[in-house]
């Protein structure tokens, strides 16, 4: 039976790509290419952190990240721009079903269980219009052991008091989707990119195209 239906949150419940425009406003014409970037060094350096065992929280992480963007496609980032574009991470978009199906499950007990610090991500789903559906906000943070290790899962596992098999968890990031169902929880894989499977023999139990698929657990 399950008892908690957990979220990851940049990429699964929040749009990262919508920090684009504020980008686009401020690097016309290089903003994609910057969020782009920007996302893929923010993943790589917790990845590298984590394996060197060198923690930094994902707020100085997604700083170095977006530092690294500008300098790759040869832009000037000044202290206002940083602090702009660190801000619009506070305020990013949800996914057009997110609410809608969020609200139809809010008899279960909804968790958001995110790489991102304390600082990050409680102001945006605070600032959100799922904040009154979210029963829990967790941190991988609250541990120093980010996602996919098993460490952060069962951090997730600690704080909620229920079983490992009465969690689902969902995340359209294919590293933390199989890391969730290496660690053992019931896994919807929310391909919103239409992936391919990922070759590490781990398969989620389920796959859908975006959040509505998931109602069939109501
Ligand atoms: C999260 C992103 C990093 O943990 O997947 O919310």
């Amino acid at each position: 039976m399950i008892k908690a239906l957990v979220f990851d949150a940049y990429g699964t419940l929040f749009d990262v790509h919508s920090v684009g425009k504020e980008c686009n406003e401020i690097f016309p014409n290089k903003g994609d290419e910057i969020s782009q970037s920007w996302r893929k060094k923010q993943l790589e350096y917790f990845f590298l952190r984590q394996l060197m065992e060198r923690y930094k929280p994902f707020d100085e992480i997604t700083k170095d990240a977006l530092n690294y963007a500008c300098k790759e496609n040869g832009v000037e980032l000044s202290e206002e721009n940083e602090e702009r574009l660190m801000n619009a991470y506070l305020e990013l978009e949800l996914f057009e079903e997110v609410e809608s199906v969020l609200k139809e499950l809010s008899e279960k007990k909804l968790v958001v269980f995110s790489n991102g610090s304390v600082n990050m991500i409680e102001p945006l789903v605070e600032q959100s219009s799922i904040n009154e559906y979210i029963d829990e906000v967790i941190s991988a943070d609250e541990i120093k052991q980010y996602k996919p290790t098993p460490a952060a899962y069962n951090h997730a596992l600690e704080r909620l008091d229920v079983k490992r098999e009465e969690v689902l968890f969902m995340s359209s990031n294919p590293w933390d989707i199989t890391g969730a169902k290496s660690f053992g929880f019931n896994t919807a894989w929310i391909n919103r990119k239409e992936l391919v499977a990922e070759e590490l023999n781990i398969q989620p139990d389920s796959v859908y195209s975006d959040l509505s698929g998931i109602r069939e657990w109501k």
